[in-house]
């Protein structure tokens, strides 16, 4: 059956030129001239996609986007592309917040929108697919070996891209349960529930836990830190692991962004988790903390393959290159992520991840090309009891 795609835009020129070009290549076209219509067709039409005009009468393009997903709310998404003739990138983000998949600014060539539709098409049919398969399940620590070397950045990132261009079901984990970044970086505000609702509770269970996940407009489930560094220290050293179990049979990836303090709690994300990312710059200080961090882990028993090294803004100069660092660790980095401080300092400011917004940038693509890998390595003894997973 060919793909249905409703077309909402008010203009006669637009509408024929895109109903042609479609039919050309084999779908099935619906158009709506307005906002309500547009609502109202994909009631009643069921669209695979939807090709979104941003001015539009009655309803406008944001409008109709968001009104389609609250209807939807978690039992559907339709795929959805804005088509706007404004280049601010704040109207960009305006789109992607109320519920567009992707944005192209007119005027567009048609090969390009054809290749924005079959990638989202192929995006979300494997969806379909996973509806009804157990969660794979699998927790990532991802630790910083040093404040400020882009754990979060990473961990945000890393977590929308297993999400939208993986189709995994992902939940990211605040642990710096104090002084935690996710709510500032993504743009959530104090009165977003945190974990605390959780610790707090009578008994943990996953309809709890369901409860206080945050939706993030990505896709991507979060569990905030706590809204104030005195309410941190309810949660305790037992809370974090079954809270993580929990999310564990929830989820296909639960990753948790924690930093360097080797303390009780860390100790217990660290036992829990399939693996340890540890974030790295190439820097003294740094080098030597990677170096403390892996004896500790041997102490404590844990598999190497238990740890891998992310060597993040991996070309930027600081006089030690990779090579030189692999030599100081005696160890292979396992990943890296280029460096481009703009993308990753601006996308941070305004509260909008660049895997969000700008997934095809170079920052964009190293992460994509991290999560992939992340997603191939073989399925580690997840489910299996901690100790059999060292
Ligand atoms: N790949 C990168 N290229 C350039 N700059 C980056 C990159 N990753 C992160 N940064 C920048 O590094 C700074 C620190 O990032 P981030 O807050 O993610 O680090 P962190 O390790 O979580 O810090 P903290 O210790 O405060 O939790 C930010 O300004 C961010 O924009
Ligand atoms: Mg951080």
């Amino acid at each position: 059956m060919p793909a249905k795609i409703l077309v909402v835009d008010d203009d006669p020129n637009v509408q024929r030129l895109l109903q042609y070009t479609l039919k050309q290549e084999g779908y099935e076209v619906v158009i709506a001239s307005d906002g309500a219509e547009g609502f109202r067709l994909w009631g009643a039409e069921a669209p695979d996609l939807i090709l979104l005009d941003v001015m539009l009468p009655k309803l406008d393009g944001y409008q109709v986007a968001t009104k389609i997903r609250t209807e939807e709310g978690t039992t559907g998404h339709v795929p959805i592309i804005m088509l706007t003739a404004e280049r601010e990138v704040e109207q960009k983000v305006r789109g992607l917040r109320a519920g567009a998949d992707d944005y192209l600014i007119k005027p567009f060539h048609p090969a390009e929108l054809m290749a924005r539709i079959k990638s989202l098409l192929a995006r979300f049919a494997p969806h379909e697919a996973m509806v009804g398969r157990p969660p794979l399940g699998r927790v990532l620590a991802l630790y910083g070996a040093k404040g400020g070397v882009g754990t979060t950045t990473i961990a945000i990132n890393a977590a929308i891209a297993l999400h939208r261009e993986l189709g995994r079901k992902v939940a990211l984990v605040d642990g710096n349960l104090q002084f935690g970044d996710h709510r500032v970086f993504l743009d959530l505000g104090l009165d977003k529930k945190s974990i605390v609702d959780i610790v707090t509770a009578p008994t943990i269970d996953q309809d709890l836990i369901r409860q206080v996940m945050v939706k993030h407009d990505s896709g991507v489930d979060l569990l905030l830190a706590p809204p104030s560094p005195e309410t941190a220290e309810l949660v305790t050293q037992d809370h974090m692991p079954i809270i993580l179990e929990q999310l564990r049979t929830l989820y296909d990836y639960v990753l948790i962004d924690i930093d360097k303090r080797l303390d009780d709690i860390n100790l217990g994300i660290l036992e829990t988790a399939d693996t340890m990312f540890v974030v790295m710059t190439a820097d003294l200080s740094c080098l030597k903390n990677v170096r403390l961090v892996l004896e500790t882990i041997g102490h404590l028993g844990y598999s190497a393959s238990k740890v891998q090294l992310v060597l993040n803004r991996s070309n930027a100069f600081t006089g030690i290159n990779v090579k030189n660092a692999e030599g100081a660790l005696k160890r292979t980095i396992d990943h890296q992520i280029v460096n481009e401080y703009r993308g990753a300092i601006s996308a941070l400011n305004s509260g909008a991840p660049f895997m969000f917004t700008k997934a095809d940038s170079l920052l964009g693509r190293s992460l994509l090309d991290f999560a992939r890998v992340v997603d191939k390595a073989p399925a580690m003894a997840a489910g299996q009891p901690a100790l059999l997973r060292r």
